[in-house]
């Protein structure tokens, strides 16, 4: 994986959006994570607490990403938030298409990949999510349900565009479950995923993608994963809320 700096990113969910208890966990991170980590290293705090989070990181190797953004610039769409505001208030990373916002929110294939056209056009890095249900997994079909939301989540990313995605491998079994996939079968779908990106935009550029992985990483997990030729990093949840483990996650890279 010499061709690829590993990228930590931490999916706050909806936890920690108040101003004070932002403030207070962005403080332990920034006191826990190494000032000069050997990963890029990103978190994604609810909407709430992106213009405090911006404040607080500047000048860290934090950088600040959204968790979701919608694919119009504005309008009539209640609750929604755009790639210009999420930049505007100093984002530049965005995660699209997360497991959680197919299940409760009506994500589909076709509106992550609009989602992502708009992020990356907006200037942010997108990072796409794909992964299996249990039942899924159960019946053989990792494979074919990543490529399904492949096919959808980069519909509108041309080639040039593809330096500004990468893509989590979250299998759904796995996340807040404590069920980690193994190092190896992460590995193996991170590969058939790197495979389908090649089949799409050549071998070079599908070499050039950071592929995460996400589902119950943490301190103690990490290094094997990490560790593995397919893998580039971690979306980490519930890891990314306790500074001490989120940095040595981050340390697992080095
Ligand atoms: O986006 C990351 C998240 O889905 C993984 O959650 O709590 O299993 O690390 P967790």
């Amino acid at each position: 994986r010499e061709k690829r700096t590993p990228v930590i990113a931490g999916n706050w969910k909806m936890n920690s959006g108040s101003p004070a208890e932002a403030s207070a966990l962005l403080g332990g991170l920034l006191e826990a994570c190494p000032k000069a980590p050997a990963c890029e290293v990103v978190v994604c705090p609810p909407a709430t607490a992106l213009a405090l989070a911006a404040d607080t990181l500047r000048g860290s190797a934090i950088a600040l990403g959204a968790q979701n953004c919608h694919f119009a610039p504005s309008g009539a769409y209640t609750g929604e938030v755009s790639a210009a505001m999420l930049t505007g208030v100093g984002c530049t990373h965005v995660i699209i298409g997360h497991s959680e916002r197919r299940q409760y929110f009506g994500e589909t294939n076709e509106t992550a990949g609009k989602r992502l056209a708009a992020a990356v056009a907006g200037g942010l890095c997108g990072i796409l999510c794909v992964g299996e249900s249990l039942e899924q997994r159960e019946a053989g079909q990792e494979i074919e349900t990543c490529a399904a939301q492949l096919a959808g989540g980069l519909a509108e990313i041309p080639a040039e565009a593809l330096a500004h995605v990468m893509i989590a491998y979250e299998p759904v079994w796995a996340i807040g479950t404590g069920r980690t996939a193994t190092a190896q079968e992460a590995n193996r779908v991170c590969g058939e995923i790197r495979r389908l990106l090649a089949e799409r935009y050549g071998t070079e550029a599908a070499d050039r993608v950071r592929i995460l992985y996400g589902g119950s990483m943490n301190e103690k997990n990490a290094a094997e994963l990490l560790a593995q030729p397919e893998i580039d990093g971690g979306l980490i949840g519930g890891a990314s809320l306790k500074p001490e483990s989120f940095a040595a996650i981050i340390r697992a890279c080095e």
